[in-house]
């Protein structure tokens, strides 16, 4: 059961995930934000039910420590028997959601400077960096290229112009990609000569998939990083808020510790308690997903080559969001197509804008949904 995998029905999804489902007219398929059509890990269940019982509503303590136990150490354990990596105790700072963690390391944390932002992007990227005031320099992906990776040149020449911050999704939503360690390397090489900080959104750090890929935290890389994660991604909870900012570093916790109450207060006492029971608990829940996600990625290639042999998806290293390019089909936003004929993706023009032709799928719903979202798409496209 602890290792089991529950897809929720199509009554049950839509009363579950009321963003996901509830925005799609009854008989559309969405599979476009980033929630999982499956149940919670048991243990994420009961902590919440039991929590709920005791009448845990309150507003959450200070410091990591919640009423079913220590988040802080519920990840480190998480850490070490996942990636071997052993993070030091007074670490992380509790936070409202992964990108409040990142507002607050650019607004506290990181040097003046534009903010160098790989594209295309998860989209509250190009958001929370105008919103901390910062300018953006984007380095675009060729949308050609056989493999997804950083082009550091034109990240080299975003520093020599003035950039002192790289935020970095790690693993890379939507690129799919899972960075090597050589990769992180020379990332902390190029920023090193800069004095520039690599802000790292690790949330999909928990969803590599089987296949060889492994994750390497970036600051086991890179001391003077941050990282910013939470089990919201992977273990399905992300209307609980609750996350965490990693620092090594003293003075970024002085700097947090000094800042006034309200510049860091948007999470709940539940999201801690999920976050103890997934971090700690739900390994077996966990890994039961990773196989799924593995079958499902399997299974959409299938589709794709039988129903839309033209696109174009590199491998899915991580994640259940698949980046699938379409520009074959000559039609410049196949989302929107794809909504008239009942299935909702996401377009690839929000992850960048003035990029044509793509969209990014999410494959996290059941083997039967995912080959009619393809069918239905592939009608979109061919008709
Ligand atoms: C890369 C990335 N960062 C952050 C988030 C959102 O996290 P949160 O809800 O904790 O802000 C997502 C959600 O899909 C994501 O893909």
């Amino acid at each position: 059961m602890a290792g089991q995998i529950r897809d929720y029905t199509d009554s049950e999804a839509r009363a579950a995930l009321p963003c996901k489902w509830g925005a799609v007219p009854e008989g559309t398929l969405p599979a476009w934000v980033a929630e999982m059509d499956y149940a919670p890990a048991s243990a994420i269940t009961a902590a919440l039910n039991g929590a709920v019982g005791r009448g845990v509503l309150g507003y959450p303590p200070f410091g990591g420590h919640g009423p079913d136990g220590d988040l802080e150490a519920a990840f480190r354990g998480f850490a070490e028997r996942h990636w071997g990596w052993s993070l030091p105790a007074g670490a992380t700072t509790v936070v409202g959601d992964v990108v409040d963690g990142i507002r607050l390391a650019l607004d506290h944390l990181c040097p003046p400077g534009p903010v160098v932002i790989p594209l295309p992007c998860y989209p509250p990227f190009r958001e929370v960096v105008e919103l901390a005031g910062r300018e953006a320099r984007y380095v675009a992906l060729d949308p050609d290229a056989e493999r997804a990776e950083l082009d550091l040149d034109a990240v080299r020449t975003a520093f020599d112009e003035g950039a002192r911050t790289l935020l970095l999704c790690s693993p890379h939503n939507p690129w799919g990609r899972v960075f090597t360690r050589a990769e992180l390397e020379a990332v902390r090489d190029l920023a090193a000569q800069y004095d520039a900080r690599v802000v790292a959104d690790e949330i999909h750090a928990p969803l590599v998939l089987p296949g060889g890929a492994k994750f390497t935290p970036y600051l086991d890389v890179d001391p003077t990083g941050l990282s910013v994660l939470s089990h919201s991604k992977s273990f399905n909870t992300p209307g609980l808020k609750c996350a965490q900012l990693i620092s090594l570093r003293d003075d970024d916790r002085e700097a947090i510790a000094a800042l006034p109450h309200s510049a860091n207060h948007g999470w709940s006492v539940l999201g801690m308690i999920a976050g103890v029971a997934a971090w700690r608990d739900s390994d077996l829940w966990l890994l039961a997903l990773r196989q799924r996600l593995d079958v499902l990625r399997e299974d959409l290639s299938e589709h794709l080559a039988e129903r839309l042999p033209q696109a174009r998806m590199r491998p899915l290293e991580a994640t259940y969001l698949a980046w699938i390019d379409l520009r074959a089909y000559g039609v410049s936003d196949p989302a929107t197509l794809g909504r008239k004929h009942g299935v909702r993706v996401a377009p690839g023009h929000d992850y960048q804008p003035g990029l044509d032709g793509h969209v990014r799928l999410n494959i996290a719903t059941s083997a039967d949904r995912l080959e009619e979202i393809v069918t239905r798409l592939a009608k979109a496209l061919t008709a």
